[in-house]
């Protein structure tokens, strides 16, 4: 698929700017912002995005993108594939493992490198697919619960490296054509192998509620935890995911 682009130097959102666009007729285009004064993450949660990241938004037009179920799978594998393409490139991928954090943040040996919020508007017919991918960006004021890595953190020994932004993207959209247009067991597949969170203990949390167990599958429905409790094992659709030892 062609996207067309759309590119900005600073905006609120690009997932914001995404709405618009979408709002104003177009479809299947990407926005692109060097950085954002309003970046949103998930659950109501705000994305520092400072110059060096990438951010962006992918639109789809779901009328002729029957598999909406998909597209977190689908995004988060792009990333995680382009991520691994850079650092065998730049041979360093000695001691690097890359996974997916459910339902789709991206680690970097345990931190987190990207987060993705999609949003879908049914009655508009579109799908809004927001990434953001800490590459030369500096993660000082990042304060949260977690740890946040920058891809060329990884390379600053060796050769002070940048991260080339606009080879990134272009791989990127080219993994994101291929997962696209891969069958759904492919892909559920191509995930679960590169779960972090998959067989693993972990606590959901949900506005107020908590759960905690195992992780025994993950499909395009959510994850599948199993409570050891009357509970029995209980369909995760959304929610914070912590991983337990
Ligand atoms: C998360 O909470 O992990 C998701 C973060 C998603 C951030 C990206 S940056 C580009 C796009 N625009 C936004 O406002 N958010 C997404």
């Amino acid at each position: 698929m062609k996207f067309k682009v759309f590119k900005y130097d600073t905006v609120n959102s690009t997932n914001m700017i995404g709405h618009n666009l979408a709002k104003n007729g177009h479809n299947n285009f990407i926005v692109l912002s060097n950085t954002q004064t309003d970046g949103k993450g998930r659950l109501n949660r705000s994305w520092v995005s400072e110059k060096g990241g990438l951010y962006l938004s992918i639109v789809l037009d779901i009328s002729k993108f029957e598999a909406i179920e998909h597209s977190n799978f689908i995004a988060s594998l792009s990333v995680l594939t382009t991520l691994k393409e850079f650092s065998s490139a730049f041979n360093n991928s000695d001691g690097i493992s890359y996974s997916i954090k459910w339902p789709n943040d991206i680690l970097l040996n345990n931190c987190k490198i990207c987060g993705i919020l999609s949003e879908l508007n049914i009655k508009e017919n579109y799908i809004i697919i927001g990434i953001g991918v800490n590459l030369n960006n500096s993660l000082e004021n990042i304060k949260n619960d977690y740890k946040a890595i920058s891809l060329n953190q990884m390379f600053e020994n060796t050769e002070k490296q940048q991260i080339d932004k606009n080879l990134f993207l272009t791989r990127l959209l080219s993994n994101f054509n291929n997962y696209l247009n891969m069958n759904s067991e492919d892909l559920i597949n191509n995930y679960k192998l590169n779960s972090e969170t998959l067989n693993k203990n972990v606590r959901i949390v949900l506005n107020d509620k908590e759960l905690t167990g195992k992780v025994v599958n993950i499909d395009f429905n959510g994850l599948y935890l199993d409570t050891n409790s009357d509970l029995g094992i209980k369909l995760i659709e959304v929610g914070d995911c912590i991983h337990l030892r």
